[in-house]
């Protein structure tokens, strides 16, 4: 007996009256990427409102890492909610509060003074980095790379790279970002070796501090260890290396964004652990708290204290039913055996997928770190043409049987994985399955047009 039952075909009709009350109650730009709304769930597993359960591999894009209501996240919040829902940390102090910023001090990587601040979303924690960066360097440039994502507010999506879907309209855009290159080994130019093109991507990097702006101009280089809107690209370990050497050079912060990549998900609780290198500031987020919103940035106690009194924070930062789920989540993920299954999760998906793309010339690409894990899918494996229409379509096939899957990369045409990292491996081998069938159905499509 497997865990996806349809009892309606997808969507069915409650979903499509309320997506239809969303579309007519909410603007089209906060977008939605399937027709599915759900009334509850638990672990990897999703109940919609037509009673149909489908399997998550979405994990509310890569906050799910403890899975959907874990008991000990849930009577935590229920603890809390009858104690104190709000304070504001710019009131007053709260215990669970200063235990999330000393775990983080604590389980981040880095063996130094270290503060944290608390903040609500990627996004601020991504701005409080700049922020954090030019107080302390008196310094304005920032460096970031192509295929980036780190936000919607308008600094961050002045660093954010992909243009068409997050940042058309909105301009004009913060001033003083400079976007270099980002190695993607899978698209580099035709004949080069990986080796030659990292070296290739490290010269331009140094180029840029000629040709662009004066090192001494820069505040904060931000990088992804992982990128994750970008395509799930591991940054290859001496561009990182190099990041860090030319930071060390020129006084400049190195930044880690780990909103998405952070938090098991690459099987260590950080991601540029597996680099061995140690960021100045490192951004956190998503699966911090099980789904409350939280945000943090953790980094060398006298980088963080740059900022002068006032200068950090908000009224719901650090609010305590988000700082209780934190303490939970943290302390379940920073456990070996979490990291550990987090890994298995991954092998099992890329072997998975491995396999499908000896079958199925639509797989370009299996990538990623740990349990994220991304397939790029092309029209042509010699050309690699991006085929992103045949992507959206999978993550519709998918869904019909019960399975959500979410898009990625640059081009649209990436599916990610990202399910919650306590699914079992039957739960996961059945969601492998479907999509298995999901991308042989498009595939042969493919190879046989109407
Ligand atoms: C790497 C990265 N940075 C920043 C953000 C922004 O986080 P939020 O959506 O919480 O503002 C995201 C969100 O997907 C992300 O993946």
């Amino acid at each position: 007996m497997g865990t996806i039952k349809l009892l309606t075909e997808l969507p069915g009709p409650n979903s499509q009256a309320l997506v239809a009350r969303r579309e007519a109650a909410t603007p089209r730009g906060a977008s939605k990427l399937t027709p599915i709304a759900i009334e509850q769930a638990s672990g990897a597993v999703l109940t919609d409102v037509d009673g149909n359960v489908l399997i998550d591999l979405a994990g509310g894009i890569g906050v799910l890492a403890v899975g959907h209501c874990p008991p000990t996240v849930v009577n935590a919040i229920h603890d809390q909610v009858e104690k104190l829902i709000h304070l504001c940390a710019i009131v007053g102090t709260y215990e669970s509060y200063v235990r999330v910023a000393e775990l983080m001090n604590e389980v981040t990587p880095g063996d130094f003074a270290k503060k944290t601040v608390l903040l609500n979303s990627g996004a601020e924690a991504l701005e409080s980095c700049v922020k954090i960066s030019r107080s302390y360097t008196g310094r304005s440039a920032i460096v970031v790379f192509e295929g980036a994502y780190h936000g919607r507010t308008n600094m961050t999506l002045s660093m954010t790279s992909k243009y068409g879907l997050f940042k058309k309209g909105f301009g004009p855009f913060a001033p003083e970002i400079y976007r270099l290159p980002f190695p993607n080994l899978y698209r580099r130019p035709a004949g080069m070796s990986e080796e030659e093109y990292i070296d290739d991507c490290i010269a331009r990097l140094e180029n840029a501090f000629i040709a662009q702006v004066d090192p001494s101009a820069v505040a904060a280089i931000v990088i992804e260890p992982v990128q994750g809107e970008g395509g799930f690209i591991p940054t290859p370990l001496r561009f990182l290396q190099r990041i860090r050497e030319l930071c060390d050079e020129h006084g400049i912060v190195m930044v880690c964004d780990e909103v998405q990549c952070g938090f098991g998900r690459t099987g260590r609780l950080f991601a540029v652990e597996h680099y061995g290198i140690v960021p100045d500031l490192i951004a956190t987020a998503k699966s911090i708290a099980a789904g409350m919103p939280l945000a943090a940035v953790t980094g060398k106690a006298e980088i963080m204290d740059g900022p002068h009194p006032g200068g950090l924070g908000g009224t719901y930062s650090g609010n305590p039913l988000a700082c209780v789920a934190a303490i939970e989540a943290i302390n379940m993920i920073r456990q070996p055996e979490f990291l550990q299954r987090a890994q298995q999760v991954g092998d099992r998906i890329r072997e998975y997928l491995l396999a499908l793309q000896a079958e199925v010339p639509l797989i370009g690409d299996v990538r990623g770190l740990g349990a994220m894990v991304l397939m790029e899918l092309v029209t042509d494996p010699e050309t690699k043409t991006p085929a992103a229409q045949e992507t959206l379509e999978v993550t519709l096939e998918a869904l019909k049987r019960g399975v959500i899957c979410i898009r990625a990369g640059l081009y649209s045409n990436g599916i990610r994985f990202l399910p919650p990292l306590n699914i079992s491996d039957d739960e996961l081998d059945e969601a492998l399955a479907v999509i298995g069938e999901a991308v042989r159905v498009v595939g042969a499509k493919l190879q046989t047009p109407v």
